[in-house]
Formats: structure tokens, C-alpha cells, sequence
């Protein structure tokens, strides 16, 4: 198993890049909040691309929603999130400061090799406080905390412009609930039939306290989520779940790169999994702060869509058209952060070259930002620049391209490097005789030179090896 780079490490990487910021850092920043620059967006938007790609668009099975943030408030009191959306919480004594009551014991746990005692995450909050008081379990800054308080996540807000008659919303926690209040709207309007799912990507708001989990736990972040509807009596749910562990599986080691080593499925005891769920699994990933969610696989029975009938009064059902059947389709929901997923293909290829060297991003090809980069030799050249100048146009049309002119080829290498690029294009002088280029490869760091006729059909076919 290879070194994971430490969050430092890659924190540093995305800043001196152009990955990820810290956000309003000209105001000191906001806590558990970042921006993605101009490298990471192309990467985020390319991780969607490719979620997007697989399960919908490729699936006949599966249709795609983009739903409110705003919901209705009532939405929340069916899904339970404005009652049990909680987490359990202390203050430093001295200091004030609040943590994860669960993130400390569990911090304590491992600083004391318990294995032996029970898991935070089974634990009640009254078990929480007992547990920090019997093992005297302190703040990082060495002092004493109060007992565990819950702390309801979502974050409120308020519609109306006047004061005394604006009226309380709140920002999505998830966007799953949005997939459940449009269930008949889809149902209706598309020719799906059950088995199916829906899916979207969009912005959730969770008011988290831990920090220092760089993109791994923040504030405003980005989800993937699917509902996926059926017939109980027709699918048998242990059979679907598993065929979506492998469709999970299959996506995070193959189109994401990622290697299975670092990837493991951990079931949900009976006390951590939610009541209305019969199964639930998280696919962890082994960052380097330790093993951790990146996607959530649940079974949630048809918990969800009773309490929108209960609380909306309107029917959630559907009419087998063989047997005319009325029922409430049951569901089972994959859940994934792609912010998490972000920080995971990061993690998981980024490469020091001892032997050369040199950082590399070994991005696979279909996330890389930018694919190809054009440098001409020099940048003092009219008609040099000139060729590599038409050449990089040419390949914009095609790829997501990039120049470079500055310092010499060696340090514009090493840059490329740094950011996933999976080839170089350098137009010398003997491009301007004989219409040949020199091209590089990012992971093998061997150049050849190709006629400039050639080189999209040598991407094209060097990218299908580029998967790792
Ligand atoms: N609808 C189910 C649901 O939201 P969840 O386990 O709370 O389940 C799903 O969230 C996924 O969203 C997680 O597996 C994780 O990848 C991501 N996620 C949750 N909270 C997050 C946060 N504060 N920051 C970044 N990603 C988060």
C-alpha cells in the first residue's frame, strides 16, 4: 500500500495550484469552507461528468432531477430532519470551543488502542456524556468538556422581506428529499416504469462544527444521491442492494481510478443504522486520517415516502399494471459527497516520483482539468509561437487545452505534472521543417515525436491506458 499524502500536503498542493482556496480568506476566512479554483472546478465538474455519465445516462433505468434548495418547510418535519438531524455536542471549558462528542471519544479510542470499547457511533448521547466522564476524555486543548448537548444541523433561514412576517425555511440537508417530493410529478410525467430511480447532483448545508477535515466535512458541500424505487414483492431488496454495491464498486475503481486496497464495505450495526432502515452499508475509503464514509448505501424500506402521504395528504403509490396492485414502492438510496470523492481521487493518485523527481497527479484521462498542454520551445520566436499558438487552438476544438510559455520546458513539465496533464506538446524548430511535434507522457515522463496530423488519434488511444 503506497503513503497516503497527508492533508497538508494536499492542501498545500490544491492552494499553490489552483484546486481548492480557503474561502474569503482577504476576511480571515469562514470555517469548514472552501472555493475551487480554476483547476478544481474542471475536476469537480469532471467527477459529476462521469457519476452522471454511469448512472444516468447510460442506465435506461434512471432519469435525473434538479430540485430546490429551498424546499417547503414541511418537507423536513416528514423526512424527521427538524427533530433527529442531530449531533451530539461539547464545549472546551476553558476555551469554549465545540466538538463532535463522538469525534473525541473516537480520537481517544484510537490515542488509547481501545478496540475493546464500544463504538461512539452505537453509543446514546447519555451514553456519550457517561463515557467521557468515566474515561476522562478531554478537548484537544487539554481541558475539560460539559456534558454532550444535540445540535440540530440544518441551517435556517427565512423567506419575506419584512421582519415579523418572513417565515422560516431551511437550507436542503439533502438533496434526497427533493427526489421524494417530486415522485409523482416523475412518475407521471415519464414513461418510468418500477423498478427505476432518480437521481441529482446538488449543493446541501449542513451546520457541521468539526474543523480541520479540509474538503472532507464542510458546511456547504456537493451530493450525489439517488432514490431508487421497486416493488418489493417483485424485486427482492437483498439481491438490489448488492447489485448496487457492485455498480458503487465498479464506479469508484474504474471510472474513478481508484484502488481497491484503499476501499472497503462496513455495515451498519442495529444501533447506528436508522430505525426505518433494514440495511445500510457506508463504501469507506482510507484517507489519511483514517478509514471514512464516502458513500452511504441504504435500504430505507418505504419509510420516506409514507411520511410525505402522511404529511402532505397526497398518495405516494403506484398501480402494478398486471395485477392492479396499489402500493408504496420501497427504496434503497445510494448516497455519495462528491466533494469526498473529490478529495479521494487526490488522495489516491496523487504520486511522488522519487526517481524523477517530481509530483504527479496521476489522474486518469477523463478527469484530468486539462488533457493536452502546448508550449512552444521558446517564447521569443514570432513564428514558433505562431505554430504552437494555431496547434493549441486547433486542439482546444477537441480537448481541454492548455498553453504554457513561461520558464524553460523542464520547470513547464513539473508544473504539468503537478496537475494532472497527461500530455505535453512542445513545437520546436523542427516542427517548422517537417510538421512533427514532441509529445510526452505524463506518467511515464518518455517523449517520442509524432507528425501533428497524428496527435488525436495518439491521445485518444494512449488515454484508454490511463485509467491508473
Ligand atoms: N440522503 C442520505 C444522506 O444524506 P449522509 O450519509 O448524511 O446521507 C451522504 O450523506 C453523503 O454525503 C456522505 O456519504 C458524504 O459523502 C456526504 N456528506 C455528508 N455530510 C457532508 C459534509 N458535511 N461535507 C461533505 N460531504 C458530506
Amino acid at each position: 500500500m503506497t503513503t497516503q499524502p497527508t492533508l497538508e500536503v494536499l492542501n498545500s498542493l490544491c492552494k499553490r495550484r489552483g484546486f481548492v482556496f480557503q474561502t474569503s480568506n482577504i476576511y480571515g476566512g469562514l470555517a469548514n469552507s472552501y472555493d475551487y479554483g480554476p483547476l478544481g472546478v474542471e475536476l469537480l465538474r469532471n467527477i459529476k461528468a462521469s457519476w452522471w455519465k454511469t448512472f444516468i445516462e447510460k442506465r435506461p433505468d434512471m432519469v435525473g432531477l434538479d430540485s430546490q434548495i429551498l424546499l417547503h418547510p414541511e418537507t423536513w418535519v416528514a423526512s424527521g430532519h427538524t427533530t433527529s438531524f442531530n449531533d451530539p455536542l461539547v464545549e472546551d471549558a476553558v476555551t469554549g470551543k465545540r466538538y463532535r462528542a463522538d469525534h473525541l471519544i473516537e480520537a481517544w479510542q484510537q490515542k488509547h488502542d481501545r478496540p475493546d470499547h464500544e463504538l461512539a457511533e452505537n453509543m446514546s448521547v447519555e451514553e456519550m456524556g457517561k463515557y467521557i466522564t468515566e474515561n476522562k476524555v478531554l478537548s484537544p486543548d487539554g481541558n475539560a468538556v460539559a456534558a454532550p448537548r444535540v445540535f440540530n444541523l440544518l441551517f435556517e433561514t427565512a423567506i419575506g422581506a419584512v421582519t415579523g412576517e418572513k417565515s422560516k425555511v431551511y437550507l436542503r440537508g439533502e438533496t434526497a428529499q427533493g427526489i421524494f417530493t417530486n415522485f409523482k410529478n416523475i412518475l407521471d410525467s415519464s414513461r418510468v416504469r418500477l423498478p427505476f430511480g432518480v437521481g441529482q447532483i446538488g449543493k446541501s448545508f449542513r451546520n457541521e462544527v468539526t474543523t480541520g477535515q479540509f474538503v472532507f466535512r464542510t458546511l456547504e458541500f456537493e451530493q450525489a444521491e439517488i432514490e431508487y424505487f421497486f416493488d418489493p414483492e417483485k424485486t427482492d431488496w437483498k439481491e438490489l442492494l448488492s447489485a448496487w454495491k457492485e455498480d458503487l464498486w465498479s464506479f469508484v475503481t474504474n471510472q474513478l481510478g481508484i484502488s481497491e486496497e484503499n476501499l472497503r464495505w462496513r455495515q451498519h450495526s442495529d444501533s447506528e443504522r436508522s430505525f426505518y432502515s433494514e440495511d445500510t452499508y457506508d463504501l469507506d475509503y482510507n484517507f489519511s486520517f483514517g478509514w471514512k464514509e464516502l458513500w452511504g448505501l441504504a435500504y430505507r424500506t418505504d419509510y420516506d415516502l409514507k411520511q410525505h402521504t402522511k404529511h402532505s395528504g397526497h398518495e405516494h403509490t403506484v398501480t402494478d399494471i398486471e395485477s392492479g396492485k396499489t402500493f408504496v414502492p420501497h427504496v434503497i438510496e445510494p448516497a455519495v459527497g462528491v466533494n469526498r470523492m473529490f478529495l479521494m481521487v487526490l488522495t489516491d493518485h496523487f504520486w511522488e516520483d522519487t526517481e524523477r523527481k517530481r509530483t504527479v497527479l496521476k489522474l486518469p484521462f477523463s478527469l484530468a482539468p486539462y488533457k493536452v498542454a502546448v508550449f512552444p520551445l521558446v517564447r521569443n520566436k514570432p513564428e514558433l509561437v505562431e505554430k504552437a499558438r494555431k496547434l493549441y487552438v486547433d486542439l482546444c476544438e477537441k480537448f481541454p487545452t492548455t498553453w504554457d510559455d513561461r520558464s524553460n520546458i523542464g520547470k513547464r513539465y513539473l508544473y504539468q505534472d503537478e496537475i494532472g496533464t497527461p500530455f505535453c506538446i512542445t513545437v520546436d524548430y523542427d516542427s517548422l521543417e517537417d510538421d512533427t511535434v514532441t509529445i510526452r507522457d505524463r506518467d511515464t515522463a518518455e517523449q517520442i515525436r509524432i507528425p501533428q496530423a497524428k496527435i488525436s488519434e495518439y491521445i485518444a488511444a494512449a488515454a484508454s491506458r490511463m485509467i491508473r
